[in-house]
């Protein structure tokens, strides 16, 4: 298979990248897999075939660029309401990804985590999620999140029982608990919050992605459907990030 991360260098085309101020952290809300399909007359099942591939080019480019986090909205907990035979192509989509690209992710640096519950997806892909995970735990070029069966509310309810347990048992006191604290009990402890959060298909909303981490995150909205994205899309956002002016709530 050629290898995507070792194809020629391509030229920033129409934009001009500051490469010293590159988002550390990229959340896609990887939308439009349904209505790209419906448009070429398809079933939605390969609106999300073509939206895997997407992933792949949107990885490679983001480590081209030197983005050290990637964070790909894979699944939702309100997504299992979808028709059943939907929810199961997207998990054997998410195991054919996983066995298809593994290997090269693993020779090119690609560290593999998870935000959600995945106890709740069938066992097949479970397995390849946790020996996704243990097979580059030592990876270090680019973190890949697949938030699956993620949910923001879901998170923060997740993290109050686990504090209030840790309170209970007298682990920590009702005094410790700030905003470190509470980070630390979310699924994407140790990752830092995203700077740059990505939506195409032309929805603008958050979906329950990522509730607490993106107090200060930027947004870009495109029209674009997941499985049409680009290189040049995710340049386009990191232009347009890198002339936003984040104040992080202060005056400059
Ligand atoms: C949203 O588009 C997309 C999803 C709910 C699933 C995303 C899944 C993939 C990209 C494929 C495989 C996943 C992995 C992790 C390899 P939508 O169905 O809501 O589109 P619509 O709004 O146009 O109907």
């Amino acid at each position: 298979m050629r290898n995507i991360f070792k194809s020629k260098k391509k030229e920033n085309e129409n934009f001009e990248l500051d490469m010293d101020n590159i988002p550390n952290h990229i959340a896609i809300i990887m939308d439009g897999n349904g209505r790209w399909a419906k448009e070429k007359k398809m079933p939605r099942s390969m609106g999300h075939k073509a939206g895997m591939e997407t992933i792949r080019v949107v990885l490679k480019e983001a480590t081209r660029l030197g983005v050290k986090n990637l964070t790909l909205y894979a699944f939702s907990t309100e997504n299992w309401s979808r028709p059943k035979d939907e929810v199961g192509t997207i998990m054997k989509l998410l195991v054919t990804y996983l066995n298809k690209e593994l290997k090269e992710c693993h020779e090119n640096g690609v560290k593999m985590n998870l935000l959600g519950d995945i106890t709740k997806l069938p066992e097949d892909c479970q397995k390849a999620l946790n020996n996704a995970i243990e097979t580059t735990k030592n990876n270090t070029k680019i973190n890949l999140n697949f938030a699956l069966n993620y949910g923001g509310r879901d998170e923060i309810i997740r993290a109050i029982k686990l504090i209030s347990e840790d309170v209970k048992n007298n682990k920590i006191s009702e005094d410790d608990i700030d905003e470190i604290l509470v980070q630390n009990y979310l699924y994407t402890k140790g990752i830092p919050d995203p700077d740059l959060i990505i939506r195409p298909s032309g929805e603008q909303r958050l979906s329950n992605f990522l509730l607490w981490q993106c107090a200060y995150s930027e947004f870009w909205y495109s029209h674009i459907n997941w499985p049409e994205f680009k290189e040049k899309d995710l340049r386009r956002a990191i232009a347009d990030y890198q002339n936003r002016d984040r104040r992080f709530g202060k005056v400059k």
